[in-house]
């Protein structure tokens, strides 16, 4: 019992203030922690100096022969004033400590790099200033970032774990949040709001670059996105959009929430109203803008609509790109 202790207070010694959580990667992430230890460290001390009190007067003052209980004095004002002083001494500052780490993670900076984030069952989209878009967050190292974030169907939050960040993205209604991530790396991106069946698949990362590096991929994305041809700016599209978390590109045509799309176009599709059509640009067109005009057999009504979402160019070029996963 005491060896497991000791090696659990060794281990929280050298994973530092990582122990019960993820190591912390951004410039608030520290202040976040220190405000969690704070309120952690002051209810552990009064858990175990509560415990401690209550056992020793069990044993001290159990009823025995020769102790009768004596009458308990009905009012001290000392003791009121200490167990009242004390307390208040201590929320105000829990709460002093709590509010200036959550004002900084308020404000940002205005020199901030803004990014655009767009939310929706069940991926995220995050446009740049230059008009480019990904499905992961890429960010330059050691400055501000201002994320800029709206939802499209439901309310979704985003989570950074290793940054401490948690904003909710609402419908209707712009939300901010910002951070600063010192170094390059790699992070985890979640959403944590339950907002449907394909909630725990709303996953990204962020990955942080030095900032030449940043530079170099978005300039390499855009250029991108100029040379290439309407079906590659459709499978663009299609990882950005979101349309690949349900339905798969491959041949093997991995199941999904929605129909596998390898080779579909000129198959005849059967549908749950009993009707059949040969699915062409138009069917694929109705598809994306309004998804549930027909529905596959063995298959929900479940896909969000594209209307006002995306242009006509981009329904062609995502139509180009379907046209393209044939044998
Ligand atoms: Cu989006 Cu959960």
């Amino acid at each position: 019992m005491m060896n497991s202790l000791t090696n659990l207070l060794l281990l929280a010694q050298t994973r530092g203030n990582s122990f019960w959580m993820p190591p912390p990667a951004s410039t608030d992430a520290g202040a976040v922690d220190d405000a969690f230890y704070l309120l952690y460290y002051i209810s552990l001390f009064f858990f175990l100096l509560i415990v401690t009190l209550m056992l020793v007067f069990v044993v001290l003052y159990r009823r025995r022969p020769g102790h009768d209980p004596k009458k308990a004095p009905s009012h001290s004002t000392a003791l009121e004033l200490t167990w009242t002083i004390i307390p208040v001494v201590i929320v105000v500052f829990i709460f002093y400590s709590g509010f200036t780490t959550y004002l900084g993670m308020r404000t940002a900076p205005r020199n901030a790099y803004e990014v655009q984030v767009t939310a929706q069952q069940f991926n995220w989209t995050f446009k740049y200033p230059n008009g480019h878009s990904s499905s992961d967050l890429h960010v330059p190292a050691g400055q501000p970032v201002l994320l800029l974030m709206k939802s499209n169907d439901v309310i979704h939050s985003l989570w950074i774990p290793d940054f401490r960040l948690k904003m909710d993205l609402v419908p209707g209604h712009y939300t901010r949040t910002w951070f600063e991530a010192p170094e390059p790396g790699v992070h985890d991106l979640l959403c944590t709001e339950y907002c449907g069946t394909g909630h725990s698949a709303m996953l990204a990362t962020v990955v942080v670059h030095p900032p030449a590096e940043f530079r170099q991929w978005l300039d390499d994305a855009a250029r991108f996105a100029a040379d290439a041809s309407p079906a590659e700016r459709g499978q663009l599209l299609f990882r950005t959009q979101g349309c690949a978390s349900c339905h798969s590109v491959d041949e093997a045509r991995t199941a999904k929430v929605g129909p596998p799309l390898w080779g579909v176009f000129g198959e005849t599709h059967q549908f749950t109203d009993g009707t059949s059509a040969t699915v062409d640009e138009n069917y694929l067109r109705e598809s994306i803008l309004n998804p549930n005009a027909k529905i596959r057999q063995g298959y929900r009504a479940q896909m969000n609509a594209y209307q006002g979402v995306l242009d006509d160019e981009q329904v062609m070029d995502l139509i180009q790109y379907i046209k393209s996963l044939k044998p």
